[in-house]
């Protein structure tokens, strides 16, 4: 008996050092390139307008150099090369598929079956579920763990996420409650999440992002919808086709009874039926009502501008007033991005200038797992308060804040917006709200499961990102050469590190970036980790330096100090119906008896008349 579990240990390590190893009849399921996305063709600088002090909506002629660099519809760019499971495509953990074909009539009996044999299944990764059950906690209460940062911090960072980037796919052709009983749950771009790779208890939804055509036929890339720049594309959209639907007269964005959004006469993401959803340049605007009620600050802040635009230059075109204004908010967004909200998360270095080499597309290892830190500040109630910050009505549970945008039609956005001032937000770490990791866009009363945490693991591996390992390398944190999770010991502690080990079994095999990294302790004074700090910062980093429209070079003097004096403290002062009060640096946690509140009527707000021109 001994001897056998000894032969069966010695062949699981080999195949585990050997990483995934290949069978004769493999193959994948479906044609994964199907429905690739074409990237935008490069094209020649004097196409573009050098002197237009006007950044282009879809990105582009920003950089002279390489137009189309950080424009919409180019490939998420890489820190470090991917890392599939094979042929550059295949993600890790996908079941394999000459077992599949040794069972009949394609139907699978039971897991065990699934995978064959005990070898089979050591050699597949744990599954992202797994790894959720076995590293991450899931909390329905609030109180536990405030972070440094109030919640508005975790909606900003949303707001700001859907500037930059969305990778889609075609989840459509996917069924939604996948049971993992036949093939054809696992034919391109479906590749659902087992609850377990060792018994046969079910799968979840998930469609694989679609690829980027590739006439070299390199490793699988993905391609961003979105301009990479803080260019405000949530607001504007980013191209003219959105720029039309939101676009009202005279410069302004169209807006609907109460002074909110525009509804969207034909939006196909999944809106509560009955009250509809609200439209803007992106198309997430109605995931949550926090989200929502932030676009429509910016929103105003637009409408409030091109008003006092038109007042202090009368002859510009409405065609001017969009611009200058959109100009403006944009430089208002990244002044309280980089000044108010990043400091909290981690440090950058000093900018100094414009510098054309720097390459601002988004990057895979950001947008796919160290961004989504946020998922672990979200809350699982957003508390309605009143102007005074009491309590105005019951708690809206994030599940029922999801694509719901009957509260905000009922009550407006700011009741909403008060809750976020004053609560926490969840710190960054294992724990993620019962609404992320087990009932994420799943209605009160409703059943289901779908866990975002999970989610992000899967994404990584359909992107093919590096194991976590490599990116502690690329990012110098540790041991250069990590012989065991003992070697983590100065960024994840002991109970995590057991956690981590006792899923993944070896520091060899692939360990996904975001479930090691969001187990790091948070660096002194900020909100995360070495790994996702050092991804986030070189992220940053890249689009301030690469962008020839960043706002610290793209205003006179006069208006530069305007520009700087705008926290979103004092947007909200100028956006919220009612507002009184409100703290100076509103992205840091709210201390009863402690934080200070400001009067809003004695706010010094941007001068409008050093627009004039
Ligand atoms: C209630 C709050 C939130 C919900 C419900 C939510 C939900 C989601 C969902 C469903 C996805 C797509 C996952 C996938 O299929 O791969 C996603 C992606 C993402 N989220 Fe969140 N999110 C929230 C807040 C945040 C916050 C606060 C941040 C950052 C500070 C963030 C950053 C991201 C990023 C970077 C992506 C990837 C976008 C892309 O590449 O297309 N999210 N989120």
């Amino acid at each position: 008996m001994k001897l056998i579990l000894l032969l069966t240990n010695m062949m699981q390590l080999i195949l585990l050092t050997n990483g995934f190893f290949l069978l004769d009849k493999e193959k994948v399921i479906g044609d994964t390139r199907e429905n690739c996305i074409e990237t935008r063709r490069p094209f020649s600088r004097t196409i573009c307008n050098a002197l237009s002090p006007f950044s282009n909506l879809d990105g582009t002629c920003n950089n002279l150099q390489i137009p189309i660099q950080g424009s919409a519809l180019t490939r998420v760019a890489r820190f470090i090369p991917s890392a599939y499971a094979r042929d550059g495509d295949t993600p890790v953990g996908f079941p394999f598929f000459s077992v599949f074909e040794k069972i009949k009539n394609d139907k699978i009996t039971g897991i065990p079956l699934l995978f064959g044999n005990a070898l089979f299944t050591t050699s597949v990764s744990p599954s992202p579920q797994e790894i959720s059950d076995n590293v991450f906690q899931v909390i329905n209460r609030d109180f536990v763990n405030p972070a440094r940062a109030a919640h508005i911090f975790m909606t900003f960072g949303q707001f700001i996420d859907h500037d930059m980037v969305i990778i889609e796919g075609e989840p459509e052709k996917c069924v939604k409650k996948p049971r993992c009983q036949t093939l054809d749950d696992f034919k391109f771009p479906c590749n659902p999440i087992l609850r377990s790779t060792k018994t046969n208890r079910g799968c979840n939804f998930f469609a694989r992002s679609s690829a980027a055509c590739d006439v070299n036929k390199g490793p699988r890339d993905q391609v961003n919808q979105l301009t990479s720049y803080i260019d405000g594309s949530m607001i504007y959209g980013s191209s003219l086709e959105q720029l039309k639907r939101v676009i009202g007269l005279n410069g302004q964005l169209r807006t609907s009874r109460g002074n909110l959004l525009p509804f969207d006469p034909e939006n196909e993401r999944p809106c509560r039926k009955i009250k509809g959803c609200f439209l803007a340049g992106d198309i997430r605007v109605n995931e949550n009502i926090a989200l929502t009620s932030m676009h429509t600050v910016f929103l105003r802040l637009h409408n409030i501008y091109a008003t006092k635009l038109k007042q202090v230059n009368p002859r510009w075109s409405s065609n001017t007033i969009f611009q200058e204004t959109r100009k403006i908010i944009i430089g208002i967004l990244q002044n309280i991005l980089y000044s108010e909200w990043l400091p909290l998360a981690t440090d950058l270095s000093p900018y100094r200038g414009y510098n054309p080499n720097v390459d601002v597309s988004i990057n895979n290892g950001f947008a796919t797992a160290a961004y989504r830190f946020g998922h672990s500040l979200v809350r699982n109630n957003f508390d309605q308060l009143d102007r005074g910050f009491n309590v105005a009505r019951n708690q809206v549970p994030l599940q029922n804040a999801f694509n719901n945008i009957a509260p905000l039609l009922q009550n407006g956005i700011e009741e909403t917006m008060f809750g976020l001032l004053v609560n926490d937000s969840k710190r960054v770490d294992i724990r993620f709200s019962e609404g992320i990791a087990r009932r994420l866009f799943i209605p009160p009363g409703s059943k289901g499961f779908q866990n975002l945490a999970a989610i992000n693991i899967q994404r990584g591996r359909d992107h093919g990102l590096p194991s976590y390992t490599e990116y502690r390398k690329f990012c110098n944190i540790g041991p250069n050469i990590v012989r065991s999770f003992d070697d983590f010991s100065g960024q994840i502690n002991r109970r995590q590190r057991d956690n981590l080990q006792r899923i993944f079994g070896s520091v060899k095999s692939h360990i996904d970036l975001y479930p090691g990294a969001i187990a790091e302790r948070p660096v002194r004074g900020k909100l995360v980790g070495p790994t996702f700090g050092c991804l986030i910062r070189k992220q940053f980093e890249n689009l301030r330096d690469g962008d020839r429209f960043f706002f610290e070079r793209n205003f006179k003097f006069t208006q530069l100090s305007e520009i700087k004096k705008m926290t979103l403290a004092k947007v909200l002062c100028l956006t919220l119906n009612q507002i009184v009060s409100i703290q100076d640096n509103v992205f840091e946690r709210f201390i009863p008896g402690e934080t200070r509140r400001k009067s809003c009527q004695n706010a010094d707000v941007l001068d409008i008349t050093k627009f004039k021109q």
